[in-house]
């Protein structure tokens, strides 16, 4: 192991030294307050009260049933979600608008079984019970549902499905696309709009007080952000590439008055990273022969390895202007940078061996979301990447909310594994240490190899199930996890 992990660090202090050698402007407390504490301060949205600073992102488990039901799993996962005490639920996993939407093919999906409605009804209460449990009430609790296309990445039925929104030279090939691949037409388009439409109206109807209107990770609206190279009205100007994400929340206002909007959004991105075939280490192969590079939102043009937050910003002004508060601030894509969208110290098996320190990772959304947050205060933002800190999640967390750098601590992986983390903090409990999520990447190889998600190695549940043995067999095989696959098995990390 190259970079030494957050959890090999024995004391608050060695950690803050390595963290701050990597960014001397980050910074990590040394005592956690818990609830009276940032974490514990309460936000008004709209008059509606949100109890505390921790958020649980949306987190799939490739495990509804092939209608688009949730299954025992789906359900246990969120009520997990309402047992972690935190008081924003951001969307509990991407439910697709309509079938070919979907990112793999035990996606919930909308459709026309009247089922689907009593579906994402038994989610919202098994959240609500999972929080009565920690003896938490409810008033304060808020919940979404976050609505998805997958466009590039779908795969509604195993193999790759890309519905596109332009040809991407580095992209296409990655999802079997050829020369005469075509893209999505603008009629095609606005008929998945209506999806969104229809979609967030189910919600609503179900009791969900807000929807995200998901534009991260590469999916459909996000790879819309940067459809330079596509024809007006949905493609070119910055007016036209963000027309559709507009029209979709005004059409959700129009129809479902009184329910909440928010965006998860990747808000900057890079070059799309590939295995070194010798090092096996991620790496942004060729970005020189493409510079000006034109594809992507908010990436450096001149060097597309970096971030430019100059239309970013521009989006985020757009969508204070449209009267949306709420946004949770992602960047990249598990597909094509997941040493940035999640970093790890083990990667997944489509993945790579990290190119930099993980934690540079988990810096690249903290700085990301400080410049948002900076520009505009009055927007809420959820912030992303936090895992990776394991022990020290807690510090660098409380740091950030307290310098009023982010409104809410989104947790990722570690809600898969350690469900009652926030919880924890809050009360000033001592963190349950066998628990925490050491990024072993098994929630993302899980779903690569077709098998549902979840933590194999720290959570019994999955440890159990015949799915544990097959994906442990098949890291083994992979060049790229096989060093991992002692790990996975016996949840310690290896030197
Ligand atoms: C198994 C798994 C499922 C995920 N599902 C979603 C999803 O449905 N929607 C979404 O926006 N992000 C999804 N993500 C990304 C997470 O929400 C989060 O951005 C990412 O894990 C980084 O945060 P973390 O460091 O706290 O894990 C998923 C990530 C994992 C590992």
């Amino acid at each position: 192991m190259k970079y030494k992990p957050p959890g090999k660090h024995r004391t608050v202090e060695e950690f803050r030294r390595h963290f701050l050698s990597l960014d001397s402007s980050m910074g990590v407390e040394e005592k956690v307050l818990g609830g009276d504490g940032p974490l514990g301060r309460t936000l008004v949205l709209n008059g509606a009260t949100i109890g505390n600073r921790f958020a649980v992102h949306p987190m799939e488990g490739w495990d509804g049933t092939a209608s688009g039901l949730p299954s025992e799993h789906t359900l246990r996962r969120w009520r997990n979600f309402g047992k972690s005490g935190a008081k924003l639920v951001w969307g509990g996993e991407a439910f697709a608008v309509q079938e070919d939407g979907r990112a793999h093919p035990r996606q919930l999906y909308l459709n026309r079984n009247a089922e689907v409605g009593r579906g994402l009804k038994s989610l919202l209460e098994e959240t609500k019970q999972g929080h009565r449990e920690t003896g938490e009430t409810t008033d304060d609790l808020y919940v979404g549902l976050q609505l998805t296309h997958s466009g590039r990445f779908a795969q509604p039925h195993g193999p790759h499905a890309p519905r596109i929104a332009y040809r991407h030279p580095q992209l296409d090939p990655k999802v079997g696309l050829g020369p005469d691949a075509v893209t999505l037409t603008d009629g095609e388009l606005e008929g998945i709009g209506e999806n969104f439409v229809r979609a967030a109206k189910l919600a609503w109807n179900t009791g969900f007080q807000f929807v995200d209107v998901k534009c991260c990770h590469g999916y459909l609206l996000h790879e819309l952000l940067g459809a330079r190279s596509r024809p007006a009205p949905y493609g070119g100007s910055f007016e036209n590439r963000t027309r559709f994400v507009r029209l979709v929340v005004e059409a959700i206002r129009s129809e479902c008055p009184g329910l909440e909007i928010g965006v998860r959004v990747s808000i900057c991105d890079v070059f799309p990273y590939s295995k070194n075939g010798e090092t096996l280490c991620g790496e942004a192969k060729d970005w020189e022969k493409y510079v000006p590079y034109e594809h992507g939102f908010g990436i450096d043009a001149n060097d597309p390895r970096k971030p430019d937050f100059t239309e970013s910003l521009q989006f985020l002004k757009m969508l204070e202007g449209m009267g949306i508060r709420l946004v949770n601030i992602s960047v990249g894509s598990p597909y094509y940078c997941p040493h940035l969208q999640r970093p790890a110290t083990y990667p997944p098996s489509d993945g790579y061996l990290p190119p930099e320190d993980p934690l540079a990772g988990v810096i690249f959304h903290l700085r990301a979301v400080r410049v948002c947050k900076q520009a505009f205060p009055n927007l809420l933002l959820v912030g992303s990447g936090y895992s990776y800190l394991q022990e020290y999640l807690p510090n660098v967390a409380q740091h950030e909310v307290g310098a009023g750098h982010v409104d809410f601590v989104g947790i990722g992986r570690m809600v898969l594994t350690y469900p009652q983390m926030p919880i924890d903090v809050l009360e000033g409990r001592r963190l349950d240490r066998k628990r925490i999520c050491r990024t072993f990447s098994d929630c993302t190889t899980g779903p690569r190899l077709g098998l549902l998600s979840g933590c194999f190695p720290l959570d019994s549940y999955y440890r159990t199930l015949p799915e544990a043995a097959r994906l442990r067999e098949a890291k083994k095989t992979n060049p790229v996890t096989s060093g991992t696959a002692l790990a996975g098995k016996t949840g310690e990390v290896k030197e």
